[in-house]
């Protein structure tokens, strides 16, 4: 049983793939702080697997104490890099916050990473590192653009030290994902008040907000709201589990876009929501939000070519399991 490192193991997509991981034969460790999830997510994996995942309460800034995880567990294959924060939206207020933690915490690993001779890391990219494209669907071989935010410089920066590091690496750039476990038993505990489509669509649906704005209804597109590429996080998490085996037998450094590669509006989302769970959704259409980007998907040639990759699950099926997380967690 290969030991694999998960940073951010706790988290959201975190959490999803330490249960692919061991279901795929390997043997998670996660580091987490819990800064911003909860010991419901490390006691859901658990449940899910029937099955205790070694966990190391530990924040990924500091040296010490994760050249002491490192030291401890010996013989480790590889490491999966989710540590991180995300919202865009702090990010704007707090920078600072976000490069230290963001760009450090990955700093911290590749010297713990070289300490220990690991040499293969998975890293937790996004989409956001090709800013508002020119060209769709994105490929891997789009440059980067400025970046939106803090949030999206991070990720642009974290890469390029993963190019001019000595390890194997691959950036795993996520389009959005959404949904959860069909278990309900993991998803997303972040301790943000929810900024992303789909975590304020369950809020509205359950009541906690009145309704939710459309941002934006006179874009260049069909129906005149942003386009996006919703992917099931269960799919995303086995992204990772396919990743892996890949870095194991082929060194190097690579990147691939995880996405379904098929752009969805919000109109489009609201309605599938409605539609999966039979319900009905207060919505209005407002403004544009400030640094949203018209539409973006990927393309997936890459990742299915080498990774043998591609998204399973239904935009439906999604859809239902973010409203049974919502109304279970
Ligand atoms: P999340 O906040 O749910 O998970 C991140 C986890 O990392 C949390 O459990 C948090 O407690 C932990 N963490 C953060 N900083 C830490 C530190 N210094 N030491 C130890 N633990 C720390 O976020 P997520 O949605 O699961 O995202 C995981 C990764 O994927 C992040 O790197 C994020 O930037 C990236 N990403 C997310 C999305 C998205 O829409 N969710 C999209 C693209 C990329
Ligand atoms: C999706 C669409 C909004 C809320 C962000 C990050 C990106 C990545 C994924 C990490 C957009 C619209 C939303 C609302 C709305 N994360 N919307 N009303 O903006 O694509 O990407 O998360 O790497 O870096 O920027 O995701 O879920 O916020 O928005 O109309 O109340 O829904 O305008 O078109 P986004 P999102």
């Amino acid at each position: 049983m290969k030991k694999i490192i998960v940073t951010g193991g706790a988290g959201y997509i975190g959490s999803h793939t330490v249960v692919e991981l061991y279901k795929s034969g390997f043997t998670p460790i996660i580091i987490d702080n819990l800064c911003n999830s909860s010991i419901k997510n490390i006691e859901g994996i658990s449940k899910v697997l029937r099955q205790e995942i070694k966990w190391h309460n530990v924040d990924c800034t500091n040296q010490k104490s994760i050249d002491l995880v490192f030291e401890k567990e010996k013989n480790i294959e590889g490491v999966i890099h989710f540590a991180a924060y995300k919202s865009v939206e702090e990010s704007v207020k707090e920078p600072q916050k976000y490069h230290e933690n963001n760009i450090g915490s990955l700093e911290v690993i590749l010297e713990s990473m070289r300490k220990n001779n690991v040499k293969n890391i998975i890293f937790s990219s996004s989409c956001t590192v090709y800013g508002s494209p020119d060209i769709l669907p994105v490929t891997e071989d789009t440059p980067f653009k400025k970046a939106e935010s803090p949030y999206g410089e991070t990720k642009q920066l974290c890469e390029k030290l993963l190019e001019k590091d000595s390890c194997n690496s691959i950036s795993l750039r996520y389009f959005n994902p959404i949904g959860s476990h069909s278990s309900s038993l993991i998803g997303d505990c972040s301790t943000d008040k929810p900024t992303n489509l789909v975590p304020i669509l369950t809020e509205v649906a359950i009541g906690k907000r009145e309704q939710i704005t459309v941002f934006g209804y006179d874009y260049n597109t069909p129906d005149g709201s942003c386009i996006r590429d919703y992917i099931h996080v269960v799919d995303l998490a086995n992204s990772h589990v396919k990743a892996l085996n890949y870095l194991i037998e082929n060194s190097g450094k690579h990147a691939f876009n995880v996405g379904t590669g098929i752009g969805i509006s919000v109109l489009e989302a609201i309605q599938s929501f409605e539609q999966a769970n039979n319900l009905k959704i207060n919505y209005k259409v407002g403004e544009r939000r400030d640094g949203d980007i018209e539409q973006i998907f990927s393309d997936g040639t890459q990742i299915k070519e080498k990774l043998n990759w591609e998204a399973n699950q239904t935009l439906k099926q999604a859809m239902i399991d973010a409203w049974n997380w919502e109304k279970t967690k």
